[in-house]
């Protein structure tokens, strides 16, 4: 029979004399255009919200000599789920003309408020203006703390306590938020729960996201990103997709997110594996989704995306303010892991080649659960993988290591070549702390994803599921990989340096020992790199 869904139960009927629920919950920071003075606070609500409003409290807010609190009305954007027909409603504030590097005190709140009395406070801190320390951190794949979803696990919450402990001025969430996706009748549910959980850091601290495989929802616009883009208010870039990729600098460093399943040969979005379809509940109108349907994303922007990644790096090529640039995404150019995707070929030639020729300094990934760093990489080799089933020669575009041993100061130079790391152990329910080793060599070999893996039939009937990673190589731009543990946090600090002198990025990466069996809280060192150049 097929998988029925049933409407989002309706709240209990409420007196006549009680408006709706409008309390604020999954309260979240995102930086605006310009982070050292705008600063978006969205969150979500029950039910709509009567005047939902951000109090700035007047102690804090410094512009304008304010002598009483400013408030700032908030907008609403709500979706309905496609699946479960339930209504969304988010609220974005737009905290504009802030003091940088300055301490903002705040409240969320709306006349429907059940907190009204006391709503919730919190504070954050604006980004410094021009050339100046700081820290950020990042990993994906966190999940929920609500274990009954798919893939969700305590470890996510262990995962967003870590955040605060290291206090970065905000944090890179790399994608696969939540996995709502894989909880077809559920979607918003899963999603409260995340936000739930990382309310605890983000609205002390921006977390700036970019879209993964598990943001691509059914029933949830074209691309299935409805969820995802209603939640978040990020900064323009000016394309017919806003909110799926953006930039903004802090200090000297550009960080620009990118949404990488446009470029990607993998499918790895939402799909029906039967061999019952999906049915939505009937106040969607929806039709049934049959089994081995998938939202496949592949070139989704007509090339809009990459058009835009090459004017802001050749822009950014030309700023003498920017020393750094650091790319996030999340699907991996490079991967070994040994049970997750691997590496996709479709990154390697729609944007390899353009942080080669602008020397971008880092990527951060996630989509494999486990940490993997990679040599300092530029160029690439051809026609040296293979077919993973017929040993046939494939080209998988396989990156250039400029070196292959660690520099005796543990200092590296990516002028000569762009590090990648793998970030996917937030807290999701399948860490991933294996990784591919040739059987005749020994030495690291990695899978790649060569061409599209569109559904399939499978064994049992009706049911259909997705090749896996087409072709094999030698992971020659592997540098280190976490075999103990799939679960991890990356610290990154920021020293600008002096005119004429040289500016550096430690990155030290902790990873959860022991979380693959029992979630901790327990975070310890596991390496610790720098990168040091010239200033501009
Ligand atoms: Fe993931
Ligand atoms: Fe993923």
């Amino acid at each position: 029979m097929a998988l029925l869904i049933t409407t989002a139960p309706a709240k209990a009927a409420e007196p006549a004399d009680v408006a709706p629920d409008g309390t604020p919950e999954q309260i979240h920071l995102t930086w605006g255009d310009d982070r050292s003075k705008t600063v978006f606070v969205s969150w979500a609500s029950p039910a709509r919200s009567l005047n939902p409003r951000v109090i700035l409290r007047s102690s804090a807010y410094s512009v304008g000599a304010a002598d009483r609190d400013a408030v700032i009305p908030a907008v609403e954007r709500t979706y309905t789920d496609g699946i479960n027909g339930q209504t969304v409603f988010t609220y974005h504030a737009k905290l504009d003309a802030l003091e940088a590097d300055s301490e903002i005190e705040y409240a969320v709140t709306a006349d429907n408020d059940r907190n009204a009395a006391q709503p919730f406070s919190a504070r954050f801190r604006t980004a410094p203006h021009g050339r100046a320390a700081f820290r950020w951190t990042s990993y994906g794949d966190l999940s929920t703390p609500v274990t009954s979803w798919v893939l969700s696990t305590l470890q996510s919450r262990f995962a967003v306590d870590a955040v605060e402990r290291f206090q970065p001025l905000f944090h890179l969430l790399n994608g696969d938020l939540c996995y709502a996706n894989l909880n077809f009748a559920a979607q918003p549910s899963v999603w409260a729960d995340f936000g739930n959980n990382v309310q605890k850091s983000a609205v002390h601290r921006p977390w700036m996201p970019c879209p993964g495989n598990h943001e691509i929802e059914f029933g949830n616009g074209p691309l299935g990103y409805a969820s995802y883009l209603t939640r978040y208010s990020l900064p323009g870039n000016g394309t017919p997709f806003p909110g799926l990729w953006y930039r903004f600098q802090v200090g000297s460093v550009l960080f620009i997110s990118l949404c990488a399943d446009d470029v990607i040969y993998q499918d790895s979005g939402a799909f029906v594996v039967g061999p019952e379809p999906v049915v939505p509940a009937p106040s969607t109108g929806n039709a049934p989704i049959e089994p081995g349907t998938s939202i496949y994303n592949r070139g989704f922007s007509g090339g809009a995306q990459t058009r835009w990644l090459e004017e802001t790096l050749a822009a950014a090529a030309c700023d003498a303010g920017i020393d750094w640039i650091v790319v996030q995404m999340h699907q991996d150019a490079m991967s070994s892991s040994t049970y997750g995707n691997g590496s996709d070929r479709g990154i390697r030639e729609a944007w390899l080649p353009l942080f080669d020729r602008y020397g971008v300094d880092l990527v951060l990934c996630g989509h494999d659960h486990d940490y993997e760093r990679s040599w300092p990489v530029r160029g690439c080799n051809h026609h040296v993988g293979r077919d993973a089933i017929t040993g046939a020669v494939v080209d998988t575009c396989q990156p250039q290591p400029v070196i292959t041993t660690d520099p005796p100061d543990g200092t590296f130079d990516t002028r000569r070549g762009t590090i990648h790391l793998v970030l996917g152990g937030g807290g999701s329910g399948s860490p991933l702390d294996a990784y591919g080793v040739d059987p005749v060599t020994g030495r690291p070999q990695a899978k790649v994803i060569t061409k599209s893996n569109r559904p399939t039939p499978g064994t049992a009937p009706g049911t259909f599921m997705k090749p896996a990673a087409d072709a094999l190589e030698e992971a020659i731009w592997s540098a280190r990989r976490d075999t103990q543990t799939g679960y991890g946090i990356a610290v990154f600090d920021v020293d600008p340096g002096t005119a004429g002198g040289k500016t550096s990025i430690t990155i030290r990466y902790y990873h959860a020992l022991g979380a693959n069996r029992k979630p901790t809280g327990e975070y310890d060192l596991f390496e610790t790199l720098t990168l040091s150049k010239d200033r501009e």
